[in-house]
């Protein structure tokens, strides 16, 4: 990397904010100075940085100033307000809400799948949603060797995708209710403890919700295949962190599942965990902070001519959000001018 970057993390307190304090400090990004920014509602807070204890300022014009790379961890309609205004003040955005996401003059992406899109960028880049970011990456493997005809997902979520407030909410509930007391919702429209919830953000008029929307449009743009066919059903379950995907995938020509096994363990940032039999899959708990997303249960769908089965989990913090906005912001460091 060139030189040391002045870096802002707007969202600094929330769950992917703080993971993105930690994924700087563990990847040894060359840090000139960080910025630490949340609503301001509260007085007096600090995070922790390079051994220190930064203070957290409110996100606004005056401490978005003199910032190179300003990495968003805030909700959409704050990154709608300020990411124009990091911008303007001449930062880089690396945006990890919805906002920006399919604006086709804002590249989508995913370092190890399409970096090539980040070229020509116009100071605004967008972290894609954490489902679809853990998929995209086995999703490109399969595709540059059989092609892909159509890909139907089913995700199991962690609560930790909806944040601080939702994590709270997870082993409050779960307390309550082995203490036989009633399940207090407030993040979610009901109980999230021992429970499923076949809903992630709102309903559209067909049905689908806007979780599942994201996930298809955000693949096809990364993909860079608008036309791909997709079906996918988004859970939220009573998990703290990682997310796992039942992925089925049709392929244009055969793709032997002992061939796709050597093509995913060669790809960067996937690690394939595929003994069955003596509990050899990935799960939400053992892969908990880690960086790679992991792939196992590969198996023939023989219910077509050519389909794949494939359980995808990886951490939805790190790999859905943090890392893969610092590995953007990686990208991008060479970039700036000395
Ligand atoms: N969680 C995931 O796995 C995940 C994955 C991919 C993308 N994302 C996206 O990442 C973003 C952050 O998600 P999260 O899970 O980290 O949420 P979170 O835990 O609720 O954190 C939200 C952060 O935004 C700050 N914030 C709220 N209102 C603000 C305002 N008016 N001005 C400035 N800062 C404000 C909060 O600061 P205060 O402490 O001051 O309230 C907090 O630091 C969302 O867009 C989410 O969709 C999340």
């Amino acid at each position: 990397m060139k030189r040391s970057a002045r870096i802002g993390v707007a969202g600094a307190t929330g769950a992917v904010g703080l993971e993105m304090l930690r994924v700087l400090e563990e990847r040894s990004f060359p840090v000139e100075k960080l910025t630490a920014m949340a609503s301001g509602r509260f007085d007096s807070r600090t995070v922790g940085f390079g051994g220190a204890d930064l203070p957290v300022v409110p996100l606004t014009e005056e401490n978005l100033a003199d910032l190179d790379i300003v990495l968003f961890a805030t909700g959409a309609s704050v990154s709608r307000e300020f990411v124009p205004v990091a911008t303007a003040a001449g930062a880089v955005a690396i945006d990890n809400s919805r906002m920006f996401r399919m604006d086709p003059d804002v590249p989508l992406v995913v370092p190890e799948v399409n970096p090539q899109a980040m070229a020509g960028h116009g100071g605004v880049i967008a972290n894609p949603n954490c489902s679809t970011i853990q998929i995209v990456l086995p999703l490109e493997v399969v595709r540059r060797e059989a092609g892909l005809v159509r890909v139907v997902a089913s995700t199991y979520q962690s609560v930790s995708g909806t944040g601080v407030a939702a994590i709270e909410e997870l082993a409050d509930q779960s307390r309550a209710v082995l203490d036989g007391e009633p399940a207090v919702s407030g993040v979610y429209p009901t109980q999230i403890a021992f429970n499923c919830l076949p809903h992630i953000d709102d309903f559209d008029e067909e049905g689908h919700t806007r979780e599942e929307r994201k996930m298809i449009d955000e693949t096809r743009k990364i993909l860079g295949i608008p036309g791909l066919g997709m079906a996918v059903t988004c859970v939220r379950v009573p998990v703290f962190r990682s997310h796992a995907v039942a992925l089925n995938v049709e392929t244009e020509h055969p793709l032997d599942p002992d061939e796709a096994r050597v093509l995913l363990s060669a790809a960067p940032g996937v690690r394939v965990l595929d003994d069955p039999e003596s509990a050899g899959y990935p799960t939400q708990v053992d892969t908990s902070d880690t960086d790679d997303v992991w792939v196992g249960r590969i198996r023939r769908d023989e219910s077509v001519e050519n389909g794949l089965w494939m359980w995808v989990v990886a951490d939805n913090l790190r790999k859905g959000a943090a890392l893969n906005a610092v590995q953007i912001a990686e990208l991008l460091i060479d970039e700036l001018p000395d």
